[in-house]
């Protein structure tokens, strides 16, 4: 079963950027952290909305069984994003460093939460390995249910 962490604009940045909100921990930090526990785990890192998309368009047909994203800003208006997560139908987990819903008002809105299975925030870079899990449990789910 391969998993597909997918991230978006400015998560490159991590370890650099606002360290009080995201931590010290770099991507590749993280996705190593990831990858030493799940070892099923595709990743891929963008700062472009389209390359996202059509990553999540191949994940439909590449044997994909699920799919963990942070989006980082996309997150709070990309229609485009959330129509490829819908799309996909593939189980979906949602994943953000920070508590969203505690900053400031324009990142409490997820427009892609509706079309997600799962969303984890505010758990830091460990909420990837929950969100991991989820997704993991979540095609158990499914495949249960055929
Ligand atoms: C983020 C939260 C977003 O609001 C922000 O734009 C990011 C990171 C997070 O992981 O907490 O880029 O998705």
């Amino acid at each position: 079963m391969r998993i597909l962490l997918a991230n978006g604009p400015n998560l490159s940045q991590l370890g650099h950027r606002s360290p009080d909100v995201y931590g010290t921990a770099s991507i590749s930090d993280i996705v190593a952290a990831v990858k030493r526990v799940h070892d099923d785990v595709d990743d891929f890192v963008t700062e472009y909305e389209g390359a996202l998309i059509e990553r999540l368009h191949r994940a439909r047909t590449d044997g994909t069984a699920a799919v963990v994203v942070n989006a980082g800003a996309l997150t709070h208006y990309s229609y485009a994003l959330r129509d490829a997560i819908e799309l996909i139908e593939l189980p979906t987990v949602e994943v953000h460093l920070s508590q969203i819903a505690a900053r400031e008002p324009f990142r409490h809105h997820s427009v892609i939460s509706a079309v997600v299975d799962v969303t984890i925030t505010g758990a830091g870079a460990y909420g990837y390995e929950l969100a991991v899990l989820a997704a993991r449990q979540l095609v158990a789910a499914r495949h249960g249910a055929d």
